[in-house]
């Protein structure tokens, strides 16, 4: 590596307070005197211009996905293969891509979700029904992340499976377990924690592998059942038991923690917006725009990974065959060329979809449709409920130190006008 590819960028570190307060702000450098670097602490070049990044996440064929499949530790690999690894839907290329996309698209088409809003939108007025009744918060203020945001995305995405409540820690473990494995792609932890680790993410995984079994033949349609059920033209499972159990977890992490971290994020937004805030409230079709403007400014992934098949030149930069590259989601959306007043927070953009949150291409977000119902509603109801809802000032940052999926833990918010 020269020195002229390892360049000395003080201020880009994703891990630290200032990458976990603003992830686009510390790409601003970056992208600017040398759009594409190597990043030694995690050993991936670092991909910050929109233009490279739409090249990387849409040509597959020299930036595969194979990058992003964590390691199995030898002791584990009986009960689940590396194999079984390297099938996650974000880690495979077509064909096998493909097909599993297809499998598992079935249950997050629009046509879908979109009926879905009406009880989303009563399962969160519930939930805040249950904040402002409980005497542990003092009913001025509380957590919303765990609170509200997640408990409302984890209750969704439960319903959605068929799961009954009674499996909410094994589902909640689920989550947690896989999203800390997928975290390790680049970021191994130490032992004992990741034997722990491991040990929990695969009894996890058996036991819903015995639950797909049990639904094989089940004409119901929750997403479970639908995977469960597909067949190939031969009449045989479109997937199998295990992988059936590995995409749920790859899914109990995507579909539960992305859209709770826009929800608490619109909230950080808005509190210094309360023109924003009174304009969606008059007309509630702004709530889109909200959520939009949230993931556009800062994405709950800010960035995703691939493996270059070949050497490949991006902004004049040469990056070998066989090199990991993060793009990174939170600078495309803030990348001047394209977007006007980058930084600012508006929710009046000509076309707030005309964002790189849920990139594009083959990988582009499977819960897209499911988030875009989920996200404006659940900010919605907050607000409707909580019209004064602000973020409390000087917080201490709660974030998983985990750079490729900075998970913010806790989030403190008051209103001063309780019901
Ligand atoms: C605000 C909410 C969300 C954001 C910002 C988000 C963002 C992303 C991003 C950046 C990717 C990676 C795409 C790539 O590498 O090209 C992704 C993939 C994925 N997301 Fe989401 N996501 C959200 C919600 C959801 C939900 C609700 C679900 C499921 C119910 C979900 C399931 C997935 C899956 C399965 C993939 C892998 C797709 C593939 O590799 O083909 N996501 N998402």
């Amino acid at each position: 590596m020269t020195t002229e590819q390892t360049l000395d960028l003080p201020e880009f570190n994703p891990t630290s307070e200032a990458g976990f307060r603003d992830p686009a702000a510390i790409c601003i450098h970056a992208r600017e005197a040398r759009p594409v670097f190597f990043y030694e602490p995690l050993g991936v070049w670092v991909v910050t211009r929109r233009e490279d990044i739409l090249k990387v996440v849409t040509e597959w064929q020299t930036f595969s996905s194979e990058a992003n499949n964590p390691e199995v530790p030898e002791a584990f690999r009986e009960r689940f293969p590396q194999d079984l690894m390297d099938k996650m839907v974000t880690a495979m290329d077509p064909p096998e891509h493909t097909h599993a996309r297809r499998v598992l698209q079935a249950s997050f088409t629009k046509p879908k979700l979109e009926p879905l809003a009406p009880i989303i939108e009563a399962r969160a007025h519930g939930i805040i029904d249950e904040i402002l009744a409980d005497p542990a918060t003092d009913r001025t203020g509380c957590d919303i992340m765990n609170s509200y945001c997640l408990n409302l995305t984890t209750k969704t995405l439960m319903a959605l499976m068929g799961l009954p409540d009674s499996d909410r820690p094994l589902f909640e473990a689920m989550r947690l377990h896989g999203g800390m494995i997928l975290a390790q792609t680049r970021e191994t932890f130490p032992e004992p924690q990741r034997s722990e680790l491991w040990e929990a993410y695969v009894s996890e995984n058996e036991y819903f592998r015995n639950m797909v079994e049990e639904r094989r033949d089940s004409d119901a349609i929750d997403v479970i059942s639908t995977c469960a059920s597909a067949r190939r033209p031969d009449g045989t499972p479109a997937l199998s038991a295990e992988r059936i159990a590995q995409h749920m977890a790859e899914i109990a992490f995507a579909g539960t923690d992305s859209t709770a971290q826009a929800m608490a994020n619109a909230v950080m937004f808005l509190s210094s917006k309360p023109d924003y805030v009174k304009e969606a409230l008059a007309d509630p079709s702004f709530w889109s725009r909200v959520f939009e403007e949230t993931v556009r400014r800062r994405p709950s992934a800010p960035f995703t990974g691939r493996i270059t098949t070949k050497e490949v030149t991006l902004s004049g930069v040469t990056i070998p065959e066989g090199a990991p590259i993060w793009v990174a989601l939170a600078s495309a959306n803030t990348d001047p060329s394209y977007h006007s007043c980058p930084m600012e927070f508006d929710i009046h953009r000509e076309n707030p979809t005309d964002h790189l949150a849920f990139t594009t291409g083959r990988h582009t977000c499977l819960g897209s449709p499911l988030a875009r119902v989920q996200g404006p509603i659940g900010i919605k109801a907050l607000y409707e409920r909580l019209p004064e809802l602000k973020m409390v000032a000087d917080q201490p940052l709660a974030f998983a130190d985990i750079a490729l999926l900075p998970i913010r833990q806790k989030f403190f918010v008051q209103w001063s006008q309780p019901e």
